[in-house]
């Protein structure tokens, strides 16, 4: 009953004219049956959404200030992100938290301006390698939820995807097993069902994120709570990530 989504974050890589050339290459191969999203760096947020026009592609930034504006050098607002044509934002991705100080709080205030600006948001967790080998997965996991999520009303839920993504497993090569996945998953969806029910939990998208590859996306996709996935590398190659959403695609 979730429909699966699979979204490239191209990080600090592309063009505005890659980005268009990309976006027109792709949307040949945007399976019925999966959403698809791209995450441009700032740069080439027009050009991706005037390319993805029309298509079923939806384009993200990967970040965004709270404030509506301000003296805030270097920052861009939820509304000049809505100027260029982009649907969504992609909020706490680890690399924001462990490189430029990213905290809970800031992903909530993030999240509700959001919302209010009618984008879409794809709000980023996960454990680091010495908080798993700690025994503190769960409730690390637990916390980044309860407190990025605080204050949103079930109803707003609708417009937020979870990406599930061990900071050990991005860009190192070292995807978690389904198995681990699925079980990080699965307590993400409790935490959900804890927070605004049962109901608004079930249709949470959440995405899985690290080292995805056309190879391994398929048995990753076909767990139970992995709703599709958040690809950082693999989403740099048209052929690849086409790869990877049609691995989305339920199986009959
Ligand atoms: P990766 O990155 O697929 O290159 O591991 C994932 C991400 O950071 O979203």
């Amino acid at each position: 009953m979730r429909r699966p989504f699979v979204a490239g974050n191209w990080k600090m890589h592309k063009t505005a004219a890659e980005a268009a050339e990309f976006v027109g290459r792709l949307a040949a191969h945007v399976p019925a049956e999966v959403d698809v999203g791209l995450c441009p760096p700032y740069t080439a947020l027009a050009e991706a959404a005037a390319a993805a026009a029309g298509l079923r592609i939806a384009i993200y930034a990967q970040n965004m200030h709270q404030a509506p504006g301000g003296a805030y050098t270097g920052e861009i607002s939820a509304e000049m992100i809505l100027d260029t044509g982009a649907n969504g934002v992609l909020i706490g991705h680890s690399e924001r938290r462990q490189l430029f100080g990213e905290t809970d709080e800031g992903v909530n205030a993030k999240l509700a301006v959001a919302h209010d600006a009618g984008l879409w948001a794809i709000v980023a967790v996960g454990e680091t390698d010495a908080e798993r080998e700690a025994g503190e997965t769960e409730a690390r996991l637990e916390t980044q939820v309860a407190r990025g999520l605080a204050g949103i009303a079930a109803p707003q839920l609708a417009d937020v995807t979870v990406a599930y993504e061990p900071v050990w497993a991005i860009g190192t090569g070292r995807t978690a097993t389904p198995e681990l996945a699925q079980a990080a998953h699965a307590h993400i969806r409790a935490v959900l069902a804890g927070l605004f029910g049962d109901e608004a939990a079930q249709a949470v998208r959440i995405q899985y994120g690290g080292s995805v590859k056309p190879d391994n996306a398929a048995e990753l996709f076909a767990q139970p709570d992995i709703d599709g996935g958040l690809i950082g590398g693999a989403s740099l190659a048209v052929d690849d990530f086409a790869a990877i959403a049609a691995a989305a695609a339920p199986r009959s």
